[in-house]
């Protein structure tokens, strides 16, 4: 008898700067990977439709302040409490493009001065992404893309920061640093071989958990 082995879906993580593009190269990436045939969907970070989601929402609106500590603790909290979907999706094998993720967590909270020890704790054990395509963007061409928006953390000094802890974090091991200041299309061409790559490589593989 035949035995068909079920493929999961990839999770695949797009980090990086303000302005660096994530947003539009996510929006490619579920056009391509959908053409192919393939089972793709994308999600983001924080994810303002929830709950807990709304209560960040309305702190980088600038609408209420929390003590930073709690807020970390929140945009954890709003991470597992996807948890449960993003492992459904991956085992019905669709794979998932999710717009920040805990290194996002990590990297703004600390470049505010927080203990990146005590950040990175409530993050571990996560879904461990098959993949990270981080997205580089030089502060000059970054400055050139526009003003920053009203939102908490939307201002060059602060993002210098955040870019500084996200080198920290960057693990070669499945980090895949990608040049953003070229043509979007040519950025595309090289995650969407990234993704594919990754995919496929992982289609039978377990998924592990994040720093553990
Ligand atoms: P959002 O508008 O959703 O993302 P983008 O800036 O890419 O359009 O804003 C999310 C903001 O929240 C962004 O400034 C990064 C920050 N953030 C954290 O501080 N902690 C986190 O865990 C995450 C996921 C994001
Ligand atoms: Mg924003």
């Amino acid at each position: 008898r035949k035995m068909v082995m079920t493929r999961r879906g990839a999770l695949i993580v797009l980090e990086g700067c303000d302005k660096a593009g994530k947003s539009t190269q996510a929006k490619m990436m579920l056009d391509s990977v959908t053409k192919t045939g393939k089972g793709i969907r994308l999600m983001n970070f924080p994810d303002r439709t929830t709950t807990i989601g709304g209560i960040i929402d309305q702190y980088l609106r600038k609408q209420i302040e929390l003590k930073d500590e709690a807020v970390h603790l929140l945009f954890s909290a709003n991470r597992w409490e996807l948890v449960p979907e993003i492992k459904a999706t991956l085992a019905r094998g669709e794979s998932i493009v999710v717009d920040r993720y805990a290194y996002s967590g990590i990297a703004f909270s600390g470049a505010k001065g927080m203990d990146l020890e005590w950040c990175r704790a409530p993050d571990v054990g996560l879904p461990k992404p098959d993949a990270v395509i981080y997205l580089n963007l030089d502060k000059k061409i970054a400055s050139q893309r526009g003003d920053y928006g009203q939102e908490r953390y939307e201002n060059i000094e602060f993002q210098e920061k955040v870019k500084d802890i996200f080198w920290k974090l960057k693990d070669d091991s499945y980090w895949h640093v990608i040049e953003a200041s070229r043509p979007i299309e040519v950025v595309h061409q090289d995650c969407y071989k990234i993704v594919l790559e990754t995919i496929q490589r992982k289609e039978h593989q377990p998924i592990e958990l994040l720093w553990k």
